[in-house]
């Protein structure tokens, strides 16, 4: 008898070791998705820099448009309207995509047309409408003010301010824009307790009937392009073709980079129309067109649940104190 209660003992000790090793030493889980890693920053004036300017109106014909106008870092990242709004309240054709972990797609805009940040970054501010602003007038007016010439001067070791050194420096500032350590990274890094069952139920729907063929990788997306209609078309009243617009090859047609589902609560409306208002209406969509499935309400609020589990820490960022315009610095022409 003695001897029996002994070993019931050892076997409760035991199991007791072992759960306790595992809440010690979690295990990453192995996932189509993987955890967002904290930036690494090597060359912080040169990130410094590209804060100033990604927050500089006077990028801008205007004088009130910044980058941060429509990627609004105290919001999502995004401007939070169906399709942005530029210079001279002119409509943009498209809805504007979260600059918060775009570092991690393989190339930039709905269809690709930039391979990386620092090209991307040269387009918005010569756009109409965006910032309206000719690149050498953009160069001109940076070049005006003395704050920036002695950063420049110091970080690039020269001081001719070229656009090149001012999109390289906005895009290594955005490449600090990620935001790690959301609820379910915390979980693919092993925590069990740190997303729901519901929350786990919405993930194993996600996974099982294939959103994350499209939705994969550190983003949850930006891996590939891929066709808005597989097995529906979408309707849509926009004019926007896709990457055809890049490639020129018919399959391309309505091909749009997969967009990052990171902090997706954040970044509505949704599609590249920004035709979809909430996260429940464009799961749904997604379900019938990409997947040819007709959700349930309940199978929707699981998903929807685990895709709030998306949204990470977001850096926590200082307002920029900006260099001082001269007397020469070309003055804003907001209604030019
Ligand atoms: C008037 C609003 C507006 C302004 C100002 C603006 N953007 Fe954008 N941005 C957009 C829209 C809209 C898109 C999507 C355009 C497209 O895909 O055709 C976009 C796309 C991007 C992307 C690509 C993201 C992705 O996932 O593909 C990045 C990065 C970006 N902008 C950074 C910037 C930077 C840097 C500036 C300042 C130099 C800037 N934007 C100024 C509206 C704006
Ligand atoms: C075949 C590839 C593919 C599959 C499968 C797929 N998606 Fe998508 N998803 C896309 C593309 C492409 C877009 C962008 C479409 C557009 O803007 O026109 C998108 C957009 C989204 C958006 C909007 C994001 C934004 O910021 O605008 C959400 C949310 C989304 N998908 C969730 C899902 C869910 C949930 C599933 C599974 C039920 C799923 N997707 C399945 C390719 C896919």
């Amino acid at each position: 008898m003695k001897h029996l209660w002994l070993m019931a003992g050892a076997l409760t000790l035991g199991l007791n070791y072992s759960t306790a090793a595992e809440a010690t030493t979690k295990q990453p889980r192995s996932e189509p998705v993987t955890p967002i890693q904290p930036a690494k920053v090597t060359e912080p004036a040169k990130v410094e820099l590209g804060k100033q300017l990604f927050f500089d109106p006077r990028l801008s014909m205007s004088g009130v448009i910044s980058c941060n106008t429509c990627h609004n870092l105290s919001l999502g990242g995004t401007d939070n309207l169906k399709t942005s709004v530029g210079h001279k309240w002119r409509p943009g054709p498209v809805n504007s995509p979260t600059v918060f972990n775009s570092s991690l797609s393989i190339a930039q805009f709905w269809d690709g047309r930039a391979a990386n940040l620092q090209e991307q970054a040269a387009g918005p501010i010569q756009a109409d409408v965006e910032m309206a602003m000719p690149h050498t007038l953009a160069v001109d007016v940076i070049r005006s003010i003395p704050g920036y010439g002695s950063q420049f001067k110091a970080i690039y070791g020269d001081e001719k301010i070229t656009l090149e050194k001012i999109t390289d420096a906005i895009a290594r500032f955005e490449e600090t824009l990620v935001t790690p350590n959301s609820r379910f990274d915390q979980w693919l890094l092993g925590d069990d307790q740190a997303i729901t069952v519901q929350e786990l139920q919405g993930y194993q729907l996600f996974k099982t009937h294939g959103c994350v063929a499209c939705h994969n990788g550190p983003a949850l997306g930006g891996t590939s392009f891929q066709k808005m209609g597989i097995v529906a078309p979408y309707k849509s009243s926009s004019p926007v073709q896709g990457r055809v617009t890049v490639t020129g090859k018919d399959v391309d047609r309505f091909n749009f980079k997969v967009p990052t589902l990171r902090n997706v609560e954040l970044t509505y409306p949704y599609f590249h129309d920004g035709e979809a208002a909430t996260l429940a209406e464009s799961v749904a969509v997604m379900g019938k067109l990409q997947l040819g499935r007709s959700y349930s309400e309940q199978e929707i609020k699981d998903i929807v649940a685990f895709l709030h589990t998306l949204t990470g820490d977001r850096p926590q960022i200082q307002l920029p104190l900006l260099p001082a315009s001269v007397d020469a610095t070309h003055r804003p022409e907001p209604f030019k």
